[in-house]
């Protein structure tokens, strides 16, 4: 069957899906999402399906604060370079292997911009504590 473009929730319910799943083949994935943050994927599917909602529609779905809940695991898990690396690659990877076209491009550039974010004020939350610590 040829790939379309995300078109709708559904889509994005299906995305989201195969992504956790293949990420959390990842030992340490999965033992940040059970045992680290105790989720319940069930659950925290609709969630994120309403944080790409509001990303890609605007549909004001989402209400919340992504960069406090990743500042917040950080500090019980620390989240290096390298787990945004394998969270990127796994969702560039399963997008592009199940869509294909400028919406999905646009949901791959969006995750690599947020993770930027999130891992600069990771950098800078490590960089005052260390201050502080001296
Ligand atoms: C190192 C990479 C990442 C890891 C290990 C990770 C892990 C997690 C975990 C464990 C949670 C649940 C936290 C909780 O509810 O206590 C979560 C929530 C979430 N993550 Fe990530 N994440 C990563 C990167 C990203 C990126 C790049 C995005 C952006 C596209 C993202 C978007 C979200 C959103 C929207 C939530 C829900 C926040 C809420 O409950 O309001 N994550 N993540």
């Amino acid at each position: 069957m040829p790939r379309r473009d995300l078109r709708d929730r559904e889509d994005l319910e299906l995305l989201l899906q195969a992504f956790y799943q293949e990420l959390l083949q990842d030992e340490e994935m999965h033992a940040i999402f059970h045992e680290v943050a105790g989720i319940d994927m069930a659950a925290h599917l609709p969630r994120i399906a309403d944080f790409w909602e509001q990303v890609l529609w605007h549909t004001g779905a989402y209400a919340g604060n992504p960069m406090d809940v990743h500042l917040e695991l950080h500090r019980a898990w620390p989240l290096r370079a390298e787990l945004f690396h394998r969270w990127l690659d796994t969702f560039t990877r399963v997008g592009r292997a199940l869509f294909e076209g400028p919406t999905l491009e646009t949901a791959i550039e969006r995750a690599h911009s947020i993770a930027r974010i999130m891992q600069m004020k990771i950098n800078n939350l490590d960089r005052l504590r260390k201050e502080l610590n001296n």
